[in-house]
This record gives structure tokens, C-alpha cells and sequence, in this order.
């Protein structure tokens, strides 16, 4: 068997829930486990959580649909909102939570014959502008949406463009634009991304929209997993398959894009591009190798790479070795590949094991 797996810690993954929740007592939590949760299983984080977590937040119908499948009485909140009018029923369906974040959503929504009425999140476009209403345009669909027959709870939510940099001038704006519409009447609101949950306060309004944090990474540059009391929830665990010693002046790998400057040792690792590590991380990038840090040299293969252990003469065919991890903050090799720790984490590919403990 191929000697590469994604462990995934269950155990940390509740942990730090947990943590979201204790930073804002009394408030409730959507953990939000769209992607296949950033990567490590959906199915498995969702059994993880089902006793403690308030409620789940996906970005599409079909993953609602899943989580659905596994939970009969979770708040599902679909953060798009419905991509076709033909989904507002299944919505309806399947009990969920829905975002209605355009003028285009609402009118099918108040169109459709619904089985139970839904509760319905107005998405405000507080500065991000990606998705949401103006504040004027958003009071008046508050006003056509309050009696509507399709209407349970009608609820207020935006999301931060830049709370992971604390401090930044927008997030003051975009809370502020949030706040100005509470003279509205609206039954729950939610702000909170995990920079936000750990950071701003005043943006805890009634529920949290935690992702990241819930899977050991930091969303800041400058607060590490660790700092936060976070605790990495992926190992992406892989071995030494092979060695060879490099004459000084030679090269390794595709592009000849390293050579060795001294007289080097060099192992050939189980995991590649087509696994999720990067192909564009740079020679040095670190890389856990029975016990130590030792640096990428060369270009990443698609099923494998090369770390320079020159300096690590105990490392052999079948040493342990942590692209990231426990050892390895992932948000440490994110960095030196010029990303952020929630692409390498929802981009470990499907032909990846993920093995479970915790
Ligand atoms: C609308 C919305 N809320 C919450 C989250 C969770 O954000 P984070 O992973 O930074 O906690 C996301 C993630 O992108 C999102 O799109």
C-alpha cells in the first residue's frame, strides 16, 4: 500500500469547536463544513460534532443534502442560498437554513409553493461585495419578506472581507453597516467568520460561522494555530520510499531545478502534486522527517517529492515524514508556498486515504 494517508484528529476538530464556543458563551455556532470540511471528511466531522455543534453551514444544496443524511435535526445553513428555483422546495425538504443573498433569490423564493416555510438569512453586503444586499435595497425586501407565507424566521448575515487583519479599517465599516440595521426585526443574526469569533467581540451577534479555526489553522498571519490554543485536526502523513547521495553540482528532479551545492543526500518521498502538496512550493519549503525539519529541493512530482536530509544522516527508506500536521503547522508551508492554510487543506485529493482517530 501506498505509504501516504490524511490523518485526521476527531478529537481536536471537537476541541476546537469547543474553543469558538467559549469565546462567545451564550451564542450559537454553524460549524461550517462546506468543502468536504476543508478537506477532511465531511461525514466524519459531522458524526464528530453531532452531539456539540449547534448547527452546519455548506455552500451548496448537494452538500446540505449530505449533511441532512447523517443529521435529522441540525440547523443547516446553505450560505449561497439556491443556484436554481427548482431548490427552494428541496430546501424546504430538507428543513434548512437559507441565505437569500440577491434580489433574484428572494422573487423565486416568495414564488414557490413551499412544503414548510424556511428560515431565511438576508445577506447583507456590508463591504466584501462579492455577494448580499445594499442596506437600503436589503430593508426593503425585509419589509416584503416579513409576512411571507414561505418566511419562518427572517434573519440578518454578512461575512468579513478582512477581519484575519486585525485592525483593518473595513471590518470597522462593515460591523457598522451591520449594526445600522438592527433597528430592523430581525430573529437571529451572524457575523462571525473565525477571525472574527477570535477576535471581535462585538461581531458575535447570535450565531458564529466558524471554519478555519475548526481545523487547527489560523486565519491570521501574525497568531499562530498554537497561540490560539488551536489543535491541528490533518496530518498528511507520508514515508521515505528511496535515497541516493547527489555529487555536488548535480540536479534533482524535473527542470534539473535544484543542484546540490555540497555533497547531499536526498529523499524521494510518497506524495506529490496529484495528492494536494503544491506544485508550486519552492526548494526549502519545510518538510517533517523522522523527527526534523529539512528543506524541498527541487520541483514537486506529481506523485512525489525531494527533501535534502544531507544534514539528517538517521533518515532512511521508511522514515515517517509530515508535509504538514501535529509537528508541521500547515499554515507554516501555506505561507512559504505564497497560500493560506485552508487551500492546502481543501485541495488534499480524493485518491488520499483519510484515516481517522480521535
Ligand atoms: C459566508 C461564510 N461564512 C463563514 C465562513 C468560514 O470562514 P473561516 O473559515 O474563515 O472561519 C466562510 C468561509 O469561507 C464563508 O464563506
Amino acid at each position: 500500500m501506498r505509504p501516504l494517508a490524511a490523518i485526521v484528529d476527531l478529537s481536536a476538530i471537537a476541541h476546537n469547536y469547543a474553543i469558538a464556543k467559549r469565546c462567545a458563551p451564550g451564542r450559537q455556532a454553524f460549524a461550517v463544513v462546506k468543502a468536504n470540511a476543508y478537506g477532511h471528511g465531511v461525514r466524519e466531522v459531522v458524526t464528530a460534532l453531532y452531539d456539540s455543534a449547534d448547527g452546519f453551514a455548506v455552500a451548496c444544496l448537494e452538500e446540505a443534502a449530505e449533511v441532512r443524511a447523517m443529521h435529522g435535526e441540525a440547523r443547516i445553513l446553505l450560505l449561497e442560498g439556491c443556484f436554481e428555483a427548482s431548490e427552494c422546495a428541496i430546501a424546504a425538504q430538507l428543513e434548512l437554513d437559507l441565505v437569500v443573498q440577491s434580489a433574484a433569490q428572494a422573487e423565486v423564493l416568495i414564488a414557490s409553493e413551499l412544503c414548510r416555510p424556511l428560515n431565511v438569512w438576508l445577506k447583507l453586503d456590508s463591504g466584501m461585495h462579492r455577494l448580499g444586499f445594499e442596506s437600503a435595497e436589503l430593508r426593503l425586501w425585509h419589509a416584503r419578506l416579513q409576512d411571507a407565507g414561505q418566511v419562518a424566521e427572517l434573519n440578518l448575515i454578512s461575512h468579513f472581507a478582512c477581519a484575519d487583519e486585525r485592525g483593518h479599517a473595513l471590518t470597522e465599516l462593515q460591523v457598522e453597516r451591520f449594526l445600522d440595521l438592527l433597528d430592523l426585526d430581525f430573529n437571529q443574526r451572524s457575523l462571525a467568520n473565525s477571525a472574527a469569533v477570535l477576535t471581535i467581540p462585538a461581531a458575535h451577534m447570535d450565531w458564529l460561522r466558524p471554519g478555519i479555526m475548526l481545523y487547527g489553522a489560523t486565519p491570521f498571519a501574525d497568531l499562530s494555530a498554537h497561540d490560539l490554543g488551536l489543535e491541528p485536526a490533518m496530518t498528511l502523513a507520508a514515508q521515505v520510499i528511496a535515497i541516493r547521495e547527489v555529487a555536488d553540482g548535480e540536479s534533482v528532479g524535473y527542470g534539473a531545478a535544484w543542484v546540490a551545492q555540497r555533497p547531499s543526500r536526498i529523499a524521494t518521498v510518497s506524495c506529490g502534486y496529484a495528492d494536494g502538496y503544491p506544485r508550486h512550493a519552492p526548494s526549502g519549503t519545510p518538510v517533517w522527517v523522522d523527527g526534523q525539519r529539512a528543506p524541498l529541493a527541487g520541483r514537486v512530482s506529481m506523485d512525489m517529492l525531494a527533501v535534502d536530509v544531507t544534514d539528517l544522516p538517521h533518515v532512511q527508506v521508511g522514515s515517517a515524514v509530515e508535509l504538514w500536521g501535529a509537528n508541521l503547522p500547515v499554515d507554516e508551508v501555506a505561507n512559504a508556498c505564497g497560500t493560506i492554510g485552508y487551500e492546502l487543506l481543501s485541495k488534499v485529493t480524493a485518491r488520499v486515504p483519510r484515516r481517522y482517530v480521535g
